[in-house]
This record gives structure tokens, sequence and C-alpha cells, in this order.
């Protein structure tokens, strides 16, 4: 008979966002009179650039033609697409290789993979609160854990600890809290790994919504992060691709554990369990990259950045406590009267017919908070506030 993977009794029943949209479609079939605004999971709604656009109409032409059709691509992403990221890593000063990006469908499925490359004996280090996948990826495999509690009085931002540990996941600008680690901050990360041989596991997706000049865009562009970080990068927020599907990760040359190249393991674990991204969707991730699309995307930013501003004007007007959405698109807000997040996740349902994301669901210390994003409609995003502000200043 086979032997399941154990593991999973472990896990919550459903993956965070599944189980928030679960909850949201029930209340919709039982309330079919109430219209249901989203400020939940950050899934993105402007359009793609027309320049992306563009790019990827005339890939699908290419594809359509016996001269220019493709088949199999490289499995780590085309050099055309390599190239331009390079570019791009140049722009913020920071010096990366072509042979050290990693082009897949997206920094979620990368984030979960890289675990392939480790043993199950590793302790994990994982900030509290924040993106589930780290915590589920690894107790699927069964690693120790070590919860490192965020909290509004280290602005949920916990540094290293003074004991060692293997791996560390860091999310900087943070989803949920909008929190971002400054360069002393992150140089103190990167000297800590070197310092006792952990690997920190960057998760970058949201770089495009830093918005003070100061901050590092790229954990590479601290000194020593070469011989300890991976990086994971995301064109989904950047650039709308949530449902194209397209990012990278960046494996330094110099980063080896026990004699072994952690890029050439990954590209290993990539050309044997992967198949590539689609070719025209790399010609629109081109575009985002070679400047044709970079006034359509600051301007898809300045959108949701606006939207961030509604959220916290709303907020303001109801004395509630907040942190997040200046360089970050998710607002991060203390929930009202000490209720529990999921207690209140319902009460704003149920009061307001908004939906946001419990707090609770990305770790013990995201209880008593709640995630909004910036990502919805202006309109509908504005019509949410309004009935926050209404529902909760009663
Ligand atoms: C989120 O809402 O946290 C993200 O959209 C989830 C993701 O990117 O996978």
């Amino acid at each position: 008979m086979a032997k399941l993977n154990a593991q999973y009794r472990a896990l919550q029943q459903n993956y965070l966002f599944s189980e928030v949209a679960r909850r949201a479609a029930a209340f919709s079939e039982a309330h079919p009179e109430r219209d249901v605004i989203r400020l939940s999971i950050g899934d993105v709604t402007r359009p793609l650039a027309p320049a992306v656009v563009a790019a990827m109409e005339q890939a699908v032409c290419e594809m359509g033609r016996a001269e220019t059709f493709r088949g199999y691509g490289p499995e780590q992403g085309y050099d055309f697409l390599r190239q331009a990221i390079r570019g791009y890593y140049a722009g913020h000063c920071v010096n990366v290789a072509a042979d050290e990006i990693f082009v897949s469908d997206g920094a979620k499925s990368d984030l979960g993979n890289i675990t392939d490359l480790f043993d199950r004996d590793n302790t994990v280090l994982i900030p509290d609160p924040v993106y589930p996948v780290y915590v589920d990826t690894n107790t699927m495999d069964g690693r120790r854990i070590v919860y490192l509690p965020g909290s509004a009085d280290n602005g949920f931002l916990p540094g290293p600890p003074d004991f060692p540990v293997d791996l560390v996941y860091l999310c900087s600008p943070n989803n949920p809290t909008g929190a971002v680690y400054d360069r002393t901050q992150l140089q103190a990360w990167v000297d800590y790994a070197n310092g006792c041989g952990a690997v920190l596991l960057f998760d970058a997706a949201y770089e495009v919504f830093l918005h003070r000049p100061e901050l590092p865009h790229s954990i590479f562009a601290l000194e020593g992060a070469r011989t300890c970080a991976i990086e994971f990068c995301s064109l989904s927020k950047t650039a709308g691709f949530t449902g194209t599907r397209c990012g990278y990760t960046v494996v330094p040359r110099e980063l080896e554990r026990d004699g072994m190249s952690l890029n050439r393991m990954w590209l290993r674990r990539q050309t044997t369990k992967f198949n590539g991204v689609p070719y025209v969707v790399q010609r629109g991730a081109e575009a985002v990259f070679t400047g044709a699309a970079r006034g359509e995307i600051r301007a898809a930013v300045d959108y949701y950045r606006a939207n961030a501003r509604t959220i916290a004007a709303g907020l303001d007007r109801l004395g509630i406590w907040y942190t997040g959405g200046v360089d970050s698109p998710y607002i991060w807000m203390r929930c009202p009267d000490g209720m529990d997040s999921w207690s209140f996740f319902d009460r704003l349902l149920e009061g307001a017919a908004v939906v946001g994301t419990p707090g609770a669901g990305f770790g013990a210390c995201g209880e008593g908070f709640f995630r909004l994003t910036a990502f919805g409609d202006r309109d509908r995003t504005a019509e949410a506030v309004e009935r926050m502000v209404a529902f909760l200043g009663k």
C-alpha cells in the first residue's frame, strides 16, 4: 500500500487564501443580495501594459509560423529575458550574471520548490507574521521551524536571533505587514547568515513598491550577500502577471555549502522538474524590463498606492492603528475592540460586506491584526472604505 506524507496532517485544512475565498463565497451564496467587496488576496486589477500585450501578440504570431515557431525552450529561461533582468538589476547598481537568473512561473512556486535543495534535518527560522507558504512548505517536508516574533514594538521587523539556524526566510517589503528592512537591518541579517552558515531565502516579490530611495531593492545590494542568499522575485505585483505567471530567482555562483554549489543544484532541479515558462509569456516579461512598459507599470503602482492612501485615510478617521501601505501594497491594521482576527473577518463581512485577510492566518503573532490589500479597483476600494467607516464608526 502506498505510504503517504504524514506531515500533511500537521497542516491547516486549507491554504489561507483558499479558506478566505471559501468563506466569502459561502457568504455570497447565503446573501445573494449583498455586494461583497474583496480586499483580501493580493490579486491585481490593472490590466497588462499595452507594450507587454504587444510583445505577447507578436510572440503568438511567431509561434504560428513555421519559420519562427519554437518548441521547448531553456528550462531556466531564454537568454533575452535573463539579459533584460540582468539589466534591471544593473539599474539598481546590483551585478548578477545571466546564469544566476532562473525564470519561473512565479515566486510562490520557487519558494516552495527551493526546499528540494535542503535536507529535512535543517532548522528553519521564519518571522511571524509572514506569507504562509514558507511555513506550509517546510511543514510538508517535516522540518523544524523556529518562529521569530514580530510585533508593533519591533515594527514587525525582528532582527537576527542570538542562536544559529540553517535556513532563514525574509520577506521585505513584508507580506502581510508592509514593514521594510532598511540597509543596516538587512546587513545584520547577511552578517548573521555568513556567521553561522545559514542560507537566507529572500522574498522580494513587492520590491517595486519601495518608495523611499534609501531602501535597497535587492539583498545582493548588501556586502556579503552572494555567499549566503537566494532572492525570489515576481512579475505578479510588479507588472500585473498574477494570471500570466512569470517570476525569477537569483542563485549566486558563490553560494556553496558542503562543497556543493546551490546554483548548480537549482539548475539540475529545474531542468529535471520544470519545463520553462511559455515563450509568449517570456516575451511579455522582457517588455517589462526593457523600458517600453515602464511608464505604464509606474502608473499602475501609483494607482495602487493611491488605494493604500484611501484605506489609510479611512482608518485614520476611525482612529484605528495600522502600518504599511507606503513601501508596500498592504495595510496591516489592529482589529478594533480587541477582537480576534477571524471574528473581525466575520463581523466586517456581515456588517459591511467587505472581505479582508485575518492576521492569524499569517502566524500566531498576526492574531489581533487584519490585512487589507490596495490591489483593488479604485472606486470599489473607496466604497469599501466608506462602508467600513459607516459600520465601524457607529
Ligand atoms: C497574498 O495575497 O498574500 C498574495 O497574493 C498571495 C500570493 O502572491 O501568492
